[in-house]
């Protein structure tokens, strides 16, 4: 499996004090350069809580690995992502308040915007994933919207581990597996990502091809103890 690292806590590192430091992009490079991250993930929030509009546009123009911008599903990031150019988007829903991505896309109420969006990026020659919960009828409609890649949310997944929830977490495991094995089945590459961390990740290598997992917070926090180039060669040998 590839291993996308999510960069977002960097910026957030530097936006509680003043935009000075950490640098970010200098972060991303020891990810690409050091760490052989195999691509960079950001996400452009509605708030711009931590990642701003000039930071895409510096990784996009520095990144030699792809750079994967997660955003939400609406006019003003459509128009950001054209011009930006990422290689690929991954759509999230978004709400102000949360603390993090909570829940997947509902792809089911909004499936004819989606579908339009989708087909607007596709033709920018940028991918396309969606990040849904490993729902059957959110699989099915991830296809019918013509997306490429579908991004199984394994959130859940990750507190079960956690709360060491074991016949939680079996269940959980099943519905990620199904969902993989049925994407894949109807022509979707898959990818996960969320909560992944050094302790978990290993039970990811149980679910059928997938392609990328997008693992962000754990590495940034290991990154304070071991260093950063450390924190993601140690999440690649545990993923590859
Ligand atoms: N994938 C998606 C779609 C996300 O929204 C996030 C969080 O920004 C991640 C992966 C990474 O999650 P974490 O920081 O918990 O590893």
């Amino acid at each position: 499996m590839k291993l996308g690292v999510n960069i977002d806590h960097i910026a957030t590192l530097r936006n509680a004090r003043g935009n000075i430091e950490p640098n970010l992009l200098e972060a991303a490079l020891v990810c690409q350069n050091e760490g052989k991250a195999d691509g960079i993930t950001t996400h452009l929030r509605e708030d711009r809580r931590h990642i701003i509009d000039a930071d895409v546009y510096l990784l996009k123009e520095h990144l030699k690995i792809p750079l994967n911008l997660e955003m939400a599903v609406n006019d003003e990031m459509l128009k950001i992502a054209l011009d930006l150019k990422p290689n690929s988007c991954c759509l999230v829903p978004e709400r102000r308040k949360e603390l993090t991505t909570e829940g997947g896309l509902n792809i089911v109420t909004k499936k004819e915007y989606i579908k339009d969006f989708i087909y607007e990026l596709n033709k920018s020659n940028i991918l396309v994933s969606l990040f849904i919960e490993p729902d059957l009828k959110q699989i099915e409609m991830a296809k019918e919207v013509n997306t490429q890649f579908i991004e199984l949310h394994t959130g859940k997944f990750s507190n079960l581990f956690h709360q060491n929830d074991k016949s939680g977490l079996n269940k959980e495991l099943s519905r990620l597996k199904e969902g993989a094995i049925y994407a894949q089945s109807i022509g979707l590459k898959v990818n996960a990502g969320h909560g992944l961390n050094y302790k978990n990740v290993y039970l990811m290598k149980t679910i059928p091809n997938l392609i990328e997992l997008n693992i962000g917070h754990s590495i940034i926090s290991k990154a304070i103890f071991v260093g950063l180039k450390n924190a993601v060669v140690e999440m690649k040998n545990l993923v590859k």
